[in-house]
């Protein structure tokens, strides 16, 4: 892929500070509104309970960590951590006025280096983050290293659909429509356009839950979304 010249994390954090006024408002036309149903999918699987203490990396604008702060509470936390400014200012915008903003805590740092110790966590979580590193199974070392032992390390990302169909008319509507919408709404269509480019390079979920198992996890699959066009991939970090 061509990322203008530029090293793709340097690409990656433009293109979402670019775009992150707009981000929670496309997110929802691209979905077609299932986003914060898929969300929600994300914390079962996570198996996030109340008291637990979790991490959500590449948290954009914190949705992903809001429905997380929804099963921690009462006495849990969770923490979400990204690198792009603008995406966190959306982030902390987003909270105003939400009724567990006391759980939650954002930070600004590299996935590919967390600022934290090992086995914090009680699970961690990336949402559509693994696909903008540049190398994605060092993101999946770096949550293993993080959690404690027994916990959930869960991704959701853009998966590789098979359904003959559904692909054609699938491509067709991320290639062509998705860019187009990205640059009506959101001035952006060449970072719309990274998001398919990106999506096209990315590993299909079952190559991704080979990383999860190379990285060490356990109990690894996959849970298809959208007839597979969205994918959430976990392992467990072994129980010692
Ligand atoms: C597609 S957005 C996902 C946001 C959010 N998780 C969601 O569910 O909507 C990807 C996010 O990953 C962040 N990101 C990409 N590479 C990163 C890195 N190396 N470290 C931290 N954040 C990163 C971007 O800034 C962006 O906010």
């Amino acid at each position: 892929m061509n990322y203008s010249g530029k090293r793709k994390s340097q690409y990656v954090k433009d293109t979402f500070n670019s775009i992150a006024g707009k981000y929670d408002f496309m997110n929802s036309i691209m979905s077609l509104g299932l986003d914060k149903r898929w969300r929600k999918k994300v914390v079962e699987v996570c198996q996030v309970r109340p008291g637990m203490s979790v991490v959500d990396i590449c948290c954009g604008t914190g949705m992903l960590t809001r429905e997380l702060a929804e099963a921690v509470v009462p006495s849990g936390g969770v923490i979400g951590i990204d690198f792009s400014e603008r995406m966190l200012t959306q982030a902390a915008k987003n909270l105003e006025g939400y009724a567990h903003k006391d759980r939650v805590t954002f930070l600004q740092g590299d996935a590919l280096d967390l600022p934290f110790a090992d086995n914090s966590f009680d699970g961690a979580t990336i949402g559509w983050g693994l696909r903008n590193l540049p190398d994605a199974s060092k993101g999946v070392l770096e949550m293993y290293r993080v959690v404690k032992p027994g916990a959930m390390v869960v991704s959701i990302d853009m998966g590789k659909t098979t359904l003959p169909i559904f692909k054609q008319l699938y491509g067709l509507y991320f290639e062509k429509l998705i860019p187009l919408m990205g640059g009506i709404w959101a001035s952006g269509r060449d970072q719309y356009r990274y998001l398919y480019e990106s999506a096209s390079e990315f590993y299909s979920q079952k190559e991704l839950v080979q990383i999860f198992q190379t990285c060490g996890l356990e109990n690894c699959n996959y849970l298809n979304l959208a007839l597979g066009a969205v994918a959430i991939v976990y392992g467990q970090k072994p129980k010692k």
